[in-house]
């Protein structure tokens, strides 16, 4: 419910309650995805990621969706909000209208007042900001510069409107004296950093210079960037971070790219805004730019809402290519495919399509590689595996990254490739690794949870104890940490507090709107869906099964543990750490009996 608060005002909870219960998930979800029933549940194809067999599932019973394709998960009010990209708030006013609920927002205390003020007063500052320079650019003779550099850069007319561009005075005071007019305390623009003060008074921040808004993805302006005219340095002054604006969690254009992302089910990521504008201009809409900084994983979780898959459009400079591998580690860590789109050396996205046709950036595009084979491919263009040394290095250097890979079918073949491309064997490769089959440790645990379907013994256990008030006892007793682990464990801990304190069915349906971690709300999503084949089972039967499969699952690591303390140094304290391992495990095991 952290959303609640994110808009300007506050709904109150009983409100949001009986809009949910006048609103059933079946109808909500028919006006945007043709269903039909399937048993309990009803189905239909996944409006979140392309797909021509229906893995989107509707339970009616628990009101609730979750896609086996995407991981996409929610009640009515997430889909609702993904699917129309709303905030909480807002997704719930757009029901309640629907289903005829007044809302009478909260009254909001004095500091949610003053804050929300505070940030209309911001929001003011930046339109006025924004329009002042959008009226030098379009009307004022010190804008005649600015007007004939955007006509040589083929950005006048339609482009330059859509994007907003401006143009900053080469004036000290040009906004300072506009903003005072309209009226506007000054402080408060001092802390969106469109004005600056010293000893002899107020000053822009921006001076001569083609102002970009920057906005967030509803389209308010949030922050500047101005590019200068010619060759002067610094090409770019950003407005510093402020209230409104964290460039962390900011991608520039994404209110423009929206609508396309949405349709596309795809974002195609920049690294200038004016590599932007060109896509733009060329037609191609489901782009976003970083703005003057590395991508964070801030980004990466913004973007992975959007969509199901990115291709990263970065220089083809070493500076580039950094930045494409980094970026790669990300999306490898948020389990969204990334492809890298190369363009032919020397160009970027502005000067390419400057010469050729939209056609040809189309099949760039078509010809993207996965991220890690470009990774792979430029490791060994820069590093020739000519000799052991190099070798080593190359391996080195891809190891890490390696054991991101979630999907183990990729894993397997991307290992073939690398040693192929070495001449090595596959098992120098694993050996070199420390033990491929024994990467949960490196990733503490959670791989497994990748791959679509998942550890189905901690899955069944789950669902036995959402049902089954006698399952609960036993595993209670045993201690879940020996039963779960990842997000299966933080999964049951919730399950078994939420049992706790509520014997209603719907109970576990609302628990799915407090958790936060996307790996845990799809587990729950998918558990939830599926429940309805661990109706009438003897469950004293079933966990018996999953106890034993635990079990045997324990004996194969220490097995493979055992194997690899042979390889290492006995002295070494990666040796010591095995057998502590090792030690944890059979403990673990000893007590799995209930
Ligand atoms: N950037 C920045 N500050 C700088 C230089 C660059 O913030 N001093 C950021 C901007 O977001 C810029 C991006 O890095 O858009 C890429 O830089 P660059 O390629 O130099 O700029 P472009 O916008 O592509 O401009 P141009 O096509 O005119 O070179
Ligand atoms: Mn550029």
């Amino acid at each position: 419910m952290a959303e609640q608060h994110r808009g300007s005002t506050v709904i109150p909870e009983d409100k949001v309650r009986e809009v949910a219960e006048r609103l059933s998930i079946v109808d909500v979800v028919s006006e945007y995805v043709p269903l039909r029933r399937a048993g309990a549940n009803y189905t239909g194809l996944c409006p979140f990621h392309a797909e021509k067999t229906p893995s989107f599932n509707v339970n009616p019973a628990r009101e609730i969706f979750h896609c086996f394709g995407c991981g996409a998960g929610g009640n009515a009010f997430s889909f609702i909000m993904k699917i129309e990209g709303l905030s909480f708030p807002e997704a719930v006013k757009l029901m309640a209208r629907k289903t005829g609920i007044e809302i009478e927002e909260r009254q909001l205390t004095p500091a949610d007042k003053q804050a929300q003020d505070e940030r209309q007063t911001f929001q003011r500052i930046n339109e006025l900001t924004a329009v002042f320079y959008r009226s030098v650019l379009e009307q004022k003779p010190e804008g005649a510069a600015a007007r004939e550099y955007l006509e040589r850069r083929a950005a006048s007319g339609e482009i330059a409107e859509a994007y907003r561009l401006g143009f900053a005075p080469d004036r000290s005071d040009g906004l300072v004296q506009h903003l005072k007019a309209s009226g506007i305390n000054l402080e408060s623009a001092l802390k969106l950093g469109v004005v600056r003060k010293s000893e002899r008074g107020w000053y822009d921040q921006f001076r001569n210079r083609l102002m970009f808004p920057i906005r967030d993805t509803k389209g308010s302006v949030i922050a500047f960037a101005g590019r200068v005219l010619d060759a002067s340095l610094p090409k770019y002054i950003n407005s510093p971070e402020s209230p409104l604006y964290h460039k962390s969690s900011v991608l520039f254009g994404m209110d423009m790219a929206l609508p396309t992302i949405r349709t596309e089910n795809s974002i195609i990521i920049v690294e200038g805004y004016f590599d932007h504008l060109a896509l733009f201009r060329a037609g191609i809409r489901n782009v976003v730019a970083t703005c003057g900084t590395a991508l964070t994983a801030t980004h990466t979780s913004l973007l992975k809402r959007h969509a199901a898959k990115v291709y990263l459009l970065f220089d083809s400079d070493a500076a580039g290519r950094k930045a494409t591998i980094r970026s790669m580690e990300l999306f490898m860590e948020q389990r969204l495919p990334a492809y890298v789109i190369s363009l032919p050396a020397g160009d970027d996205p502005d000067s390419f399509l400057a010469n050729n046709p939209v056609g040809a950036f189309r099949t760039c595009q078509d010809k993207a590689r996965p991220a890690f084979d470009f990774f792979v491919r430029s490791l060994l263009a820069q590093t020739p595996p000519d000799s052991v040394d190099s070798k080593v290095r190359i391996i080195d250097e891809l190891l890490p990254r390696f054991k991101k890979i979630a999907d183990p079918v990729e894993r397997d073949l991307y290992e073939k490739e690398i040693c192929r491309l070495l001449g090595i064997t596959t098992h120098a490769f694993r050996k070199r690794m420390g033990g491929m089959e024994l990467t949960s440790r490196d990733t503490g645990g959670d791989q497994k949870q990748a791959d679509q379907k998942g550890d189905s013994t901690q899955e069944t256990l789950l669902s036995l104890i959402c049902s089954y008030p006698e399952a609960r006892a036993e595993v209670i007793k045993s201690d879940i940490n020996n039963l779960f682990e990842g997000d299966y464990l933080e999964l049951a801990r919730l399950v078994l507090d939420t049992r706790a304190n509520s014997d209603d069915d719907q109970a576990l349906s609302h628990l799915l709107e407090r958790i936060e971690a996307p790996g845990v709300r799809t587990l729950l999503s998918r558990m939830l869906v599926s429940e309805a084949c661990m109706a009438d089972v003897d469950w004293r039967n079933v966990l018996e099964d999953c106890i034993r499969s635990i079990e045997k699952k324990a004996l194969r690591s220490i097995r493979n543990l055992t194997a690899q303390l042979r390889t290492v140094d006995p002295d070494s304290t990666e040796h010591t750490s095995l057998l502590h391992e090792i030690n944890d495990l059979r403990t673990r095991k000893s007590k799995l009996y209930v």
